[in-house]
């Protein structure tokens, strides 16, 4: 193959993203009033999570400097860590650089080519990732068909009775916004004598007890396996975390190679999600889940149907349509992404409305407005 093959190569696959209405761009400054980020309880600019992040670089510079284990010994991460366990109501729990990288490291070191894995049909990009790179089976199930988990699950069991099953799926979906039936996926995953990796990237922070997320809402921590979430959602800081039992958090932190050797965490964004947590678990926290709550139920009296959970996707078929509402509410001062195939499934092209504590009840209004307002779909 040439050297120019490369380019030519590249450019082709520009000109099939722009036919089809995919091509992204960093170009777009966000409007007025965005409703584009996971920031659900606005704790991103707190006045205390910005203070101690100002303050925890002051005193340790601004980067990590080196992978964990190399860089020694780090109060401010063990203090996380230890908050984290506390909150998720585990033995222990582990910083990752990011959610992405979280089961990435964790995935496959917990199965490899002889075992199985079931996944969600629409599962986050960093689980698919993490299961192929496992080598393990994948299988498929859909989050709200139990029938068809039941029916994956035995038939797994029967043909690889040996190998082990990693069920893996979201408590609250991220384009969907729909919460899984965790109850009947535990109680399954439970027959076939499988784990459950539950990822609650979403709903970390913002439901449950103290905002410790779906599975602490259902009182079933105790029945999960592996809870892993982010700390740049509602936590409005960066990072990934896993919480499970004392010698997994330990085999990962032999194995998991996305913790090894890659540099940690920043001690600013560590202090920021502690700071950040502390309030989460705090009667401040409280009051914002309820405001966000509020603003939840604000935007469903307009749109009924719509998800309990603060995502809310407004469906516009295809990639294009999705394209042109998103640039018609952003001359309007709003920014609400297009979330276009090959994201979410063909004809399946939406605007994803993400709510937060932080927004008002009239940018809300103003929002449902102007969705009323645009065209229909073609
Ligand atoms: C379900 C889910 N898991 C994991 C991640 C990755 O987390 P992070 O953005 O913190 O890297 C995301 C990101 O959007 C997500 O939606």
């Amino acid at each position: 193959m040439r050297s120019d093959s490369f380019l030519a190569e590249i450019e082709t696959r520009h000109t099939h993203r722009r036919r089809d209405h995919r091509q992204r761009n960093l170009g777009n400054p966000l409007a007025q009033v965005s409703f584009s980020d996971n920031d659900y309880l606005g704790l991103s600019n707190h006045p205390l999570v910005i203070e101690s992040a100002q303050r925890s670089i002051g005193k340790y510079g601004t980067s990590a400097r080196a992978a964990r284990l190399l860089a020694g010994p780090c109060e401010e991460h063990n203090e996380l860590e230890s908050a984290l366990a506390s909150w998720k109501g585990a033995e222990r729990a582990l910083l990752f650089a990011s959610g992405y990288l979280t089961p990435i490291g964790v995935i496959p070191s917990l199965v490899g080519p002889s075992d199985t894995i079931l996944l969600e049909r629409q599962a986050h990009a960093c689980l698919f990732d993490g299961a192929k790179l496992s080598g393990a089976r994948l299988r498929l199930f859909s989050r709200q068909d139990m029938p068809g988990l039941e029916t994956v699950l035995n038939s797994t069991r029967k043909l690889h009775p040996k190998g082990k099953i990693l069920v893996v799926a979201e408590s609250l979906h991220s384009m969907d916004g729909d919460f899984a039936p965790l109850d009947e996926i535990i109680r399954l995953k439970q027959e076939a004598g499988a784990w459950l990796l539950l990822d609650e990237a979403h709903a970390g922070g913002i439901c449950g007890p103290q905002g410790a997320g779906r599975a602490a809402h259902l009182g079933l921590v105790g029945s999960v396996d592996v809870q892993m979430g982010t700390l740049g959602k509602a936590l409005g800081s960066s990072g990934g975390f896993v919480a499970s039992q004392g010698s997994v958090i330990e085999h990962w932190i032999n194995e998991a190679r996305t913790f090894l050797f890659g540099t940690a965490l920043s001690h600013a964004a560590v202090r920021a999600a502690l700071t950040a947590l502390n309030i989460i678990r705090s009667a401040e926290g409280e009051t914002l889940r309820n405001t966000l709550q509020k603003n939840i139920e604000l935007f469903r009296s307009s749109y009924p149907s719509s998800p309990s959970g603060p995502i809310h996707p407004i469906d516009q078929g295809t990639n294009s349509s999705a394209l042109f509402a998103s640039q018609r509410l952003h001359q309007q001062g709003l920014t609400v992404p297009a979330i276009r195939t090959p994201t979410v499934p063909p004809g399946s092209a939406r605007l994803r409305v993400s709510l937060s504590a932080r927004h008002t009840p009239p940018e809300i209004e103003r929002l449902t407005h102007a969705l009323h307002d645009l065209p229909p779909r073609d």
